[in-house]
């Protein structure tokens, strides 16, 4: 860790100067002496101010800082950094003397502070010197202990914690450089923010538990005077408040430097505790569940941002590592598998369970981030779900009309599936919604939903392009509409006859082309009459929906990979187990089928109203095709893996009418056509489709390795992972971490069966 700190210390300050040696101020002087501050052949010191002589004397002693003294005026002289790590409402004195003593000071002086609170200590530092002065920039490093003292400092204290600098539009940016290149030496994040933001920030992540914590203590120390009561206080007390042994002083100016902020969201705090006193009293058992599956799974997406393992948060996905493949050449592919629960229908058991009477039960249920995060998205709207747990969740049904006004923008992900379907649901509801996504989600189409649902008389906004965020009013009537769909998409068909469920009359959609059924069949499952005749389906809205058990199939278009990966790698044998054969999704099947594929299919059964089969893949030597066109939408997001597939067959296999995949996850024509291009792979590209030359050979390598960028998008990532199969060279695929939208396990299940691929982080900042 030395090593580490000392190659990020480019802290080019002569002396610092730390005003307060506590546990904040000394453990910043134990992290600069751990960055190697000060050694070296520039002579640079540390030096520091409290009012206890003691501590300075600790100080000196422990090694942290090299001289010190009580009076601040003799140790300002020669200072380049003051660090004012003093109580909040000590600030104001301090600054104080800091200005008269600075009137002769050098000019290059940059100040900064560590306060927990900014409005009070700007507005004091206006008082202070008449105005907000160019060389102070406020700050504040968000980590701490409970101990307080110099005696508890620590250098690893700030190690990857975040500090929070807020600077004004007249602080000098080169102040603000080396006050981040000091929090950078001690390891820190270092962020900047504006002062109100910070303050509304921390009140709730920070200032509110402080509060909670001391209280509770306090509230049950009081009702026994002897304390009895800490002797039977372990797990969940000792848990919660820990951080109520913090330091009396500091946290009293806190509150008083923080009032407004800190009020505000006491209040929050207040009607939450008070809504679950109500359903305490009441025996609402369904109310608790619906707040504690909502906290606990909260809970949870936190613990996995903390470890860095998520990605669903955009904040995160913006800071986080590059997820790596790296797919050796070669490998086999061999065995029995099942794969993950079906994206598509796992989307619509959480949307139908929530709007039904009565309890549904799912099995199979994806747990991958996009169909978690349709599942989130119920529970901020009041909606009890249970899970999931291996495949099981439990939703308790609110009703058509049951849904409540989410307490901010709804967070979809990479889910365009979500996003789509929502905006049908949610057009039909009494209350406002926002819906947002991740930076790819971001960039799609919502326009082919915002406008049959504006001709049903929803008031929807758009960002420019009709992108997201969607904002949808609610509160309006909608009516039912005879839609002729531009484009051969369940999303669109699916979000209609969600809104058509809250439309007077008949709500009608008719496809250019047949496209996945799933929504049509859950209705009818759920005892929703939905009608069908040729190319257009229609239901009539005001009815209601019975919960019904839902068993998932596994997912035709993740098994899709390992039936390519099987049709691709001589002397292959593999059965899919438990694949959804539904017929508006075997396209794969079919297209597979033509270019000479040996799938056989067993087992056939149906469950919840989905066939089923097992599905067995034996290499046999493949060949081009002309792609018939009626298969596109019934093969949608199989054809990253079918390009592979045709890489590999000989001749030419060409592909039209496919001008969708341009605007899936990524322009996954475009996408495809690149990684092919880096593996040496012949083809070319056109507005619709592409033709891929594929080389023909049943031993040995089709093609060179090469490095891909999978553009996040999970099927890129996966195409291009089992292209290893047959590459003469390693695949190495970056942006990976989206795989888990739809296939949580891609790599174990890959190696299982004899693929050989490992997955590494990179730090983009490297
Ligand atoms: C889906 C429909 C398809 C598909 C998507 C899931 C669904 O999109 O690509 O992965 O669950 O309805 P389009 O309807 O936009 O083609």
């Amino acid at each position: 860790m030395r090593q580490a700190l000392q190659a990020g210390c480019r802290v080019d300050e002569p002396r610092i100067l730390i005003v307060g040696l506590g546990l904040i101020g000394g453990s910043l002087a134990a992290a600069l002496r751990e960055a190697g501050f000060g050694e070296g052949e520039r002579a640079a010191e540390i030096i520091a101010c409290d009012p206890d002589a003691e501590e300075i004397a600790r100080g000196i002693e422990m090694g942290l800082i090299d001289r010190g003294g009580t009076v601040l005026t003799p140790l300002v002289e020669g200072a380049t950094l003051i660090v004012l790590a003093v109580p909040v409402l000590a600030m104001e004195s301090v600054m104080g003397e800091l200005a008269e003593s600075l009137a002769s000071a050098d000019v290059r002086v940059v100040i900064t502070d560590v306060g927990s609170t900014k409005a009070a200590i700007r507005d004091c530092a206006h008082r202070v010197f008449g105005r907000l002065p160019a060389n102070l920039v406020l700050g504040h490093p968000i980590a701490g202990s409970e101990k307080s003292g110099v005696a508890a400092s620590n250098p690893r204290l700030y190690v990857n914690h975040k500090v929070i600098l807020t600077p004004a539009a007249e602080t000098d940016p080169a102040a603000v450089a080396r006050v981040r290149a000091l929090w950078a030496a001690c390891g820190a994040e270092v962020l900047e923010m504006g002062v109100a933001r910070h303050d509304q920030v921390l009140a709730r992540t920070s200032h509110l538990p402080h509060l909670l914590a001391f209280s509770l203590v306090d509230t049950l120390a009081r009702q026994d005077e002897r304390l009895e009561i800490f002797r039977y206080a372990a797990g969940g007390f000792r848990d919660f408040t820990r951080i109520a042994g913090s330091d009396p002083v500091m946290w009293r100016d806190i509150f008083i430097a923080n009032r407004d902020a800190v009020l505000a969201s006491l209040d929050d705090f207040e009607a939450g505790v008070a809504r679950l006193r109500q359903a305490v009293e009441s025996g609402d058992g369904d109310a608790l569940l619906a707040t504690f599956d909502r906290a606990s799974h909260a809970r949870h997406y936190f613990d996995t941002l903390l470890n860095q393992t998520s990605y669903q948060a955009e904040y995160n996905m913006q800071q986080s590592a590059n997820l790596r493949f790296r797919a050796s050449p070669g490998g086999s592919v061999t065995g029995r598998i099942r794969v993950p629960g079906d994206k598509s229908i796992s989307h619509r058991s959480i949307m139908l369970g929530a709007l039904a009477e009565g309890v549904t039960e799912v099995k199979g249920f994806l747990e991958g981030e996009d169909s978690l995060a349709t599942l989130q998205a119920f529970r901020e709207m009041g909606v009890a779900i249970e899970g999931p747990h291996q495949g099981r969740v439990i939703v308790h049904g609110v009703g058509m009309r049951g849904l409540k006004a989410p307490a901010g923008p709804l967070y979809v992900g990479n889910a365009g599936t979500a996003m789509r379907l929502f905006a049908g649901l949610l057009a039909g509801q009494a209350f406002d919604t926002e819906l947002t996504g991740d930076v790819s989600l971001t960039k799609r189409p919502m326009g082919r939903v915002a406008d049959p649902l504006r001709l049903m008389g929803a008031e929807i906004d758009t960002a420019e392009g009709g992108r997201p965020p969607l904002k949808i009013k609610g509160g309006k009537a909608l009516k039912g509409i005879a839609y002729n769909m531009p484009m051969a998409s369940a999303q669109v068909k699916s979000c209609l006859l969600l809104a058509g469920l809250y439309a007077e009359g008949e709500t009608r959609v008719r496809e250019p082309a047949p496209t996945r059924d799933h929504t049509e069949r859950m209705l009818e499952g759920f005892g929703y009459r939905v009608h069908r005749d040729g190319d257009t389906c229609w239901l009539a809205g005001g009815g209601s929906l019975t919960a019904a058990p839902i068993d998932v199939p596994s997912d035709i278009s993740s098994a899709t990979f390992f039936l390519v990966a099987a049709a691709i790698t001589p002397g292959a044998d593999l059965t899919l187990e438990h694949v959804g054969i539904n017929p508006t999704r075997i396209g794969v099947i079919n297209i597979l089928k033509a270019m000479g594929a040996d799938l056989e299919l067993s087992n056939q059964a149906e469950v919840g109203g989905e066939p089923v089969a097992d599905i067995r893949v034996r290499y046999t030597p493949l060949k081009g095709i002309d792609i018939d066109e009626a298969q596109v939408p019934l093969a949608i997001d199989e054809f990253p893996a079918l390009f592979i597939a045709a890489a590999n067959a000989e001749g030419i296999t060409r592909l039209r009418g496919a001008e969708e995949l341009r605007v899936k996850e990524s322009d996954r024509l475009q996408a495809m056509a690149d990684g092919l291009a880096k593996i040496g792979v012949e083809h070319s590209l056109y507005p619709d489709g592409i033709d891929i030359q594929g080389s023909g050979k049943t031993a040995g390598a089709s093609y060179g390795g090469g490095h891909i960028d999978s553009l996040g998008d999970h099927r890129i990532a996966m195409a291009f992972a089992i292209a290893a199969l047959r590459a003469g060279d390693e695949i190495v695929i970056d942006d990976c971490a989206n795989v888990a939208t739809s296939f949580p396990g891609f790599i174990d299940l890959a190696r299982r069966v004899g693929l050989s691929l490992a997955q590494e982080t990179e730090k983009e900042a490297s």
